[in-house]
């Protein structure tokens, strides 16, 4: 088959496979051969793929209106929001296309509240190893300088301290006045797989209210059931100002969605933040039929049973054991952190027929979908505990040769 991945512009290191199909939690090759998806398309079809409530909303709405503008009114965008806000307890909702662009959002709004307050270059504190997009806004607050390197300068602001280290963020508190706002995903997902401890989090809420500053989770990754309640705060019992999520929300639809409540939702006014696309009606139709699926199912029960099957089948199978170093992660965001570096492990996987990923080096990132059956999982499970074996053999093959 003629390729033509030359014209494509070389951002991306692509696995030389692609998929013609997907039902549930399995993508098929060209070849029809199935793959146990353990990726779900980085956390986004948390339905699996092909959904039917949400293809049939797709269709729908493909046949009735695709796209207006947000020079009118969308019913389908307030119908989403309204389910949104009932659901999550936030005022309002400003729909974007994806994560970076929702992160924007929360980051302007947060500049903004400052500006309100009369706070001329208003700061924002981010955490070491967060990963909040790629835009440039996104990528400044994100705590990755490879990431960042030949992009500089990078927008200035932002206030940057170790995941776990409360006191160092009272201590930005106390030298700095014009700090506004935190942004922190709640479990990181790009830096490895990291939960941040609840009761950490409970004392960033505190700090937050002491000084009127917004807290905003990012929730772009762990959110959307994926961790075990409709959005992860809602499991951990703390509840942030600005609330930004996306991937999952469209099941691959495109869509972002930044939330906002209290003194947070009364910062945005006409004109000061928009997008071409946000909240289209094709979009909003999909992420509608996206939350009502999860909602109506509870589906985020599932992601508990999930995680114990995929790591029981993981444990079953993995011939050594001093190859691990931790398991960490909420529900269905999965980190198996590796001794040793995980180089052409990812091939090892589809070798074994599962698609896995690998982030912060060593640490692979499971992602499994809401819908993968137990078994399923423990396929998953024990097909990555494979593919670590056959990525060690190859390992100490080519030390030997
Ligand atoms: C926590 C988090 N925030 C933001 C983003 C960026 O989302 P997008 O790629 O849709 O711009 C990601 C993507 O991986 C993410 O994991």
């Amino acid at each position: 088959m003629t390729t033509y991945a030359s014209r494509i512009m070389p951002t991306y290191g692509r696995l030389p496979v692609s998929f013609s199909r997907g039902a549930g939690e399995l993508l098929f090759d060209g070849d029809d051969r199935p793959y146990i998806d353990g990726v779900s398309g980085i956390a986004v079809t948390n339905l699996g793929h092909c959904h039917p409530a949400v293809t049939k909303a797709i269709t729908a709405q493909a046949g009735a209106l695709v796209h207006t503008s947000n020079l009118y009114r969308i019913d389908t965008q307030e119908a989403l929001a309204a389910t949104l806000t009932d659901a999550t307890g936030m005022d309002n909702v400003f729909f974007c296309n994806s994560g970076a662009e929702g992160n924007e959002t929360a980051i302007k709004l947060a500049r903004q509240y400052g500006a309100q307050k009369g706070i001329e270059h208003p700061g924002i504190v981010v955490l070491e190893a967060a990963f909040h997009g790629r835009t440039m806004a996104a990528l400044s607050a994100t705590g990755n300088e490879k990431l960042q390197l030949g992009f500089g300068p990078m927008l200035e602001g932002f206030y940057r301290v170790a995941r776990d280290d409360i006191e160092a963020i009272s201590r930005l508190a106390e030298a700095h006045a014009n700090i506004v706002a935190v942004l922190v995903e709640p479990i990181q997902g790009e830096g490895g797989v990291y939960p941040l401890p609840v009761e950490y989090l409970k004392q960033l809420r505190a700090i937050c209210d002491q000084h009127q500053w917004l807290l905003m989770f990012d929730e772009v990754q762990c959110g959307n059931g994926r961790c075990g309640s409709l959005y992860a705060f809602q499991r951990i019992g703390v509840t942030p100002d600005v609330l930004v999520t996306a991937k999952g929300l469209g099941n691959g639809v495109p869509i972002g969605a930044c939330m906002a409540r209290g003194d947070a939702a009364e910062v945005m006014a006409p004109g000061h933040h928009g997008t071409t696309y946000g909240g289209n009606p094709l979009a909003c139709s999909a992420a509608q039929a996206v939350v009502d699926t999860l909602i109506g199912e509870q589906l985020w029960d599932r992601a508990d049973p999930i995680r114990a099957a995929v790591l029981e089948g993981f444990r079953e199978r993995l011939a050594e054991p001093g190859w691990v170093r931790e398991v960490r992660g909420t529900g269905l965001m999965i980190g198996i952190e590796l001794t040793l570096p995980c180089d052409g492990l990812v091939q090892c996987g589809l070798d074994q027929g599962v698609l896995l990923n690998v982030t912060a080096g060593r640490t692979v990132r499971l992602l499994p979908p809401l819908v993968m059956s137990d078994e399923n999982a423990r396929v998953l499970g024990g097909g990555v505990a494979e593919a670590i074996g056959a990525m060690m053999a190859r390992q100490t093959q080519t030390k030997g040769a």
